[in-house]
């Protein structure tokens, strides 16, 4: 099939480079002239495990090419996927300044069928506004989909080559017939394509992030809970995570969630019920706990220095918001980082991945190491925000002759606090019993 996709963020890129893996012909649209270039020139924009392969194989076979030129995009494509950026507006809702603009030149430019696909995050609802925006200007038969992404990042190709399932909405035959087509390769193994309505696609989405949102919160406070009273989250954990009705996937606790999906869907949601007078508590709680989660180890570094961090230096392993992935957006690192510094503490940070991102934001206010040694030399403590496999198996012996004092905080729950004791290390994680 010939395919276009405008837009190659995160989820354009991976979609365009899979679809093209698959066999389809793909032209990817962008308005920045540089990445474009770059992409071009087989440079993938993005950190994404296994991405570069498929990248760099598809292009060398012809199947996927770029461009910035939109009706070319238009022109091309039986099927336009948008996956176009729909950022937090400062009253949390989504801004579609970049999905209806589209979608005024498509009603302007196309003159055969075209099946338009809302890949982006969007409210309940934006399909019938694209609809209508086409409408206005259009003298040709279209239809417009919704078929919301689930990809994670750092598991972006996989999710996408292999999907738990497929969410198509539409209310019409043609359009359903054309993306059956186009999925069907990728649910050889059984998994669904789940047909429904525009609205219940697009709120899909919404549900599923912000159910998994307050998954990890529940657990973020039953692990605060478990501080105070002397439980073992890790222990209550598993006792409930065995009940396959709760599952054992998405209980970690930590030092709160983060990234570009789960803070602003959550907050979308949450608005978009307010714009019709329905108050989503669960939401709003959700929130805040989250917010409160980032904040509860600074004080535990800062007792610990009799809250003086003055002069200190804190290592700290993990800026990403999670592993396998460069991205920073609403990382916990970065209020640790901002607590550190406005105590008077100097930092020493490690990624194995985001380096260059902290890099760009911070500048010479922080100390980078090139590996996650370097940055424990003469530090008086380590702090732990990211979980990257790397940081499971340390080697201790080194760690504490690295260290001025052996003292780890642990955002992510990473170490047995068992271990860690018999070792003479103090160790401070989320929810756990001293030992
Ligand atoms: C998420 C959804 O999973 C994906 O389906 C959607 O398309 C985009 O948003 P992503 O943002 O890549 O994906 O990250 P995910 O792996 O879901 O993790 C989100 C956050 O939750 C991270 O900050 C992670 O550290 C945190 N998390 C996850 C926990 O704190 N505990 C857990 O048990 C799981």
């Amino acid at each position: 099939m010939k395919i276009a996709v405008i837009g190659t963020g995160y989820v354009g890129l991976v979609t365009g480079t899979c679809l093209a893996e698959n066999g389809n012909d793909v032209l990817c649209v962008d308005i920045d002239t540089n990445k474009v270039k770059q992409m071009k020139a087989g440079i993938v924009p993005i950190y994404e495990p296994h991405l570069d392969v498929l990248f760099e194989r598809n292009i060398k076979a012809g199947r996927l090419n770029f461009t910035t030129n939109l009706k070319e995009g238009l022109d091309f494509g039986e099927v336009i996927f948008l996956a176009l950026p729909t950022p937090e507006n400062e009253d949390g809702s989504a801004d579609l300044k970049y999905v209806l603009g589209v979608a005024k030149e498509i009603g302007e430019y196309i003159t055969t069928y075209k099946v338009i696909v809302d890949k982006s995050t969007v409210p309940v609802g934006t399909a019938d506004l694209v609809k209508a925006t086409i409408e206005k200007s259009c003298k040709t038969d279209f239809n417009v989909v919704s078929n919301p992404e689930f990809l994670r990042e750092g598991f972006a190709v996989d999710d996408f080559l292999k999907p738990e399932r497929i969410v198509i909405g539409s209310s019409s035959e043609k359009a359903i017939e054309v993306m059956q087509r186009l999925y069907q390769p990728f649910v050889r193994s059984g998994n669904p394509i789940i047909i429904m309505d525009e609205k219940s696609a697009e709120l899909t989405k919404y549900a599923s992030n912000s159910f998994l949102a307050t998954k990890i919160t529940f657990m973020n406070e039953i692990a605060n809970y478990c501080q105070k009273v002397g439980a073992d989250v890790d222990k209550v954990r598993i006792g409930m995570g065995t009940d396959s009705r709760i599952g054992k996937r998405f209980l970690f606790p930590g030092i709160g969630y983060g990234g570009s999906c789960f803070p602003k869907d959550v907050k979308a949601l949450h608005k978009s019920g307010k714009d019709i007078n329905y108050d989503f508590k669960i939401l709003e709680a959700v929130v805040e706990v989250n917010e409160h989660q980032k904040t509860i180890l600074f004080p535990e570094v800062s007792t610990y220095f009799d809250d003086n961090l003055e002069g200190k230096t804190i290592a700290i392993w993990g800026l990403a918001f999670k592993p396998q992935t460069d991205d920073i957006r609403e990382a916990p690192a970065l209020y640790m980082i901002e607590k550190l510094l406005e105590a008077g503490a100097r930092v020493k940070a490690f990624d194995p991945e985001a380096m260059d991102n902290v890099k760009e934001k911070y500048g010479d206010k922080l100390q980078y190491g090139k590996d996650m040694y370097e940055v424990t030399e003469g530090a008086d403590a380590l702090l732990i925000c990211t979980e990257w496999s790397i940081f499971r198996t340390p080697n201790y012996d080194l760690l504490k002759s690295n260290l001025k004092n052996p003292v780890i905080f642990d955002g992510r729950n990473l170490y047995p606090t068992v271990e860690l004791a018999k070792r003479g290390i103090h160790y401070i994680s989320i929810g756990r019993q001293k030992v």
